[in-house]
């Protein structure tokens, strides 16, 4: 090319849950044996069956000619005002149709959100992260992505030391995400650390992105509450979708809700160039905008979800009783979502280990694994000698943490247990080794 036409930023995105899926394949081919995907979370293609009378619903609705034409900019009216009214019944900050934008899934969403900052202006992740967030982040920055701790050692807990430091030490941070229920780990923050992180962002002027898009898959008793019931007069973003409440997640449909756009002239002429930025490209899809309201309204729908967090809660229980025996690992139940996280403690991993793997594939896999960190060598191990497809938290999730995370969506119980009690034989043979 006469001109170098590759952004600054092309190296930084990076989505190992999708890239690992090339290497599964070419073992489940070696090995003559299928993979127990346990790296996307997508529950229809885990096997998860939509319910009927939603997929009547949507039968119905695609009946209708309107949804075959664009929509609003923003998104269709009738589902904004819902979304609006809904969200203004549970207290909290009160917003009104103009303040939602809807997106083709929430990936474009974030995509959207970080491409419109300036490029000067950072947003403070959690380790780990969500790569589409991290990534996004880091190519609209072209800097590594800047990140507070989620301690394991304190359940997850996000460590506000760290974060109001890492506030300090970077004058270009101007705004603080979370994700709750958290990707990958579970974790719910309770209301008084979500008020401790919007009271920083009041004190450094800063604005709050909250990813909600699993909050109505947060388990019974997790003491759930989303951005909005805290917000108070701060700038603030949550995100929502229906990829995994339905779940639909190849209807791309997501939205985003902003809070307080009066109390800032900076944050609402941002909040402008989304809409502007989405202008462009015209609108969002009709389909599962107009469905949404219909499945939401209906009386069963909230009980459909509390039997699949339900499910979830029990997949997870087994989990930890299994995990928590090994002592080289830490484990923690999670609140919500349908992610498990299991962290090697420091120092256990080591160059040495290895797995007994089909003599044939020990050249491949050895070709992924130079200068890898320690947590995806023992990812590439499992796989190749288990057929089990987990996601390293290093280079999957951005993290400075050794550990992976499968998921809690297997809806054949004994499955489960058994792919459970393969990764526990798995971590206690790879140490050992
Ligand atoms: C935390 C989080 N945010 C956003 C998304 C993207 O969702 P969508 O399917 O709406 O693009 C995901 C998908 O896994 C996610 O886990």
């Amino acid at each position: 090319m006469r001109v170098n036409i590759v952004h600054p930023g092309a190296d930084k995105l990076r989505y190992e849950i999708r890239e690992i899926v090339e290497v599964a394949k070419y073992v489940a081919k070696a090995t003559s044996r299928p993979i127990v995907w346990e790296n996307i979370g997508d529950p229809v293609a885990k096997g998860e069956i939509p319910p009927a009378w939603i997929k009547k619903i949507v039968r119905d609705t695609a009946k209708e000619d309107s949804i075959f034409a664009y929509s609003p900019t923003k998104g269709l009216d009738e589902t904004r005002a819902y979304i609006a009214r809904e969200r203004n019944l549970e207290g909290g900050i009160q917003i009104t149709p103009d303040d939602i934008l809807f997106f083709n899934g929430l990936g474009d969403g974030i995509s959207h959100l970080y491409r419109n900052l300036s490029p000067h202006a950072r947003v403070l992740g959690p380790d780990p992260a969500y790569p589409t967030h991290s990534s996004a982040e880091s190519a609209h920055s072209n800097k590594p992505p800047l990140t507070y701790r989620l301690d394991p050692e304190k359940e997850w807990q996000p460590d506000l030391t760290d974060m109001e430091k890492k506030i300090q030490e970077h004058r270009d941070i101007a705004g603080i995400l979370i994700v709750n229920p958290d990707n990958p780990t579970g974790f719910v923050h309770p209301q008084k650390t979500i008020r401790a992180i919007v009271a920083l962002a009041k004190k450094y002027k800063l604005f709050v992105i909250s990813d909600e898009i699993y909050s109505n898959l947060a388990y019974e008793g997790s003491g759930m509450r989303k951005l909005a019931s805290v917000i108070d007069g701060v700038p603030g973003i949550a995100m929502r979708g229906i990829s995994k409440e339905f779940p639909w997640p190849g209807a791309r449909c997501g939205w985003i809700e902003f809070y307080n756009r009066d109390k800032d002239k900076n944050f609402d002429r941002y909040a402008r160039s989304l809409v502007d930025s989405k202008t462009l490209e015209v609108c969002s899809t009709t389909l599962p905008q107009r469905v949404l309201p219909r499945v939401m309204s209906d009386a069963r729908y909230y009980p459909y979800l509390a039997t699949r967090t339900r499910r979830y809660e029990r997949r997870a229980a087994y989990a930890y009783s299994v995990l928590s025996c090994i002592p080289s690992v830490i484990i923690h139940k999670p609140q919500g979502a349908f992610y498990m996280t299991c962290v090697f403690r420091k120092g256990v991993l080591k160059e040495s280990q290895s797995l007994t793997m089909k003599s044939g594939l020990k050249k491949y896999i050895g070709s992924h694994l130079a200068g890898v960190s320690l947590d995806k060598r023992f990812v590439y191990y499992l796989l190749a000698s288990t057929g089990v497809c987990v996601v390293p938290l290093s280079s999957g999730f951005n993290s400075s943490i050794q550990g992976f995370r499968f998921t809690l969506l297997e809806p054949n119980e004994t499955r489960f247990k058994k792919t459970v009690d393969i990764i526990a034989r798995a971590i206690s043979d790879f140490i050992a080794s």
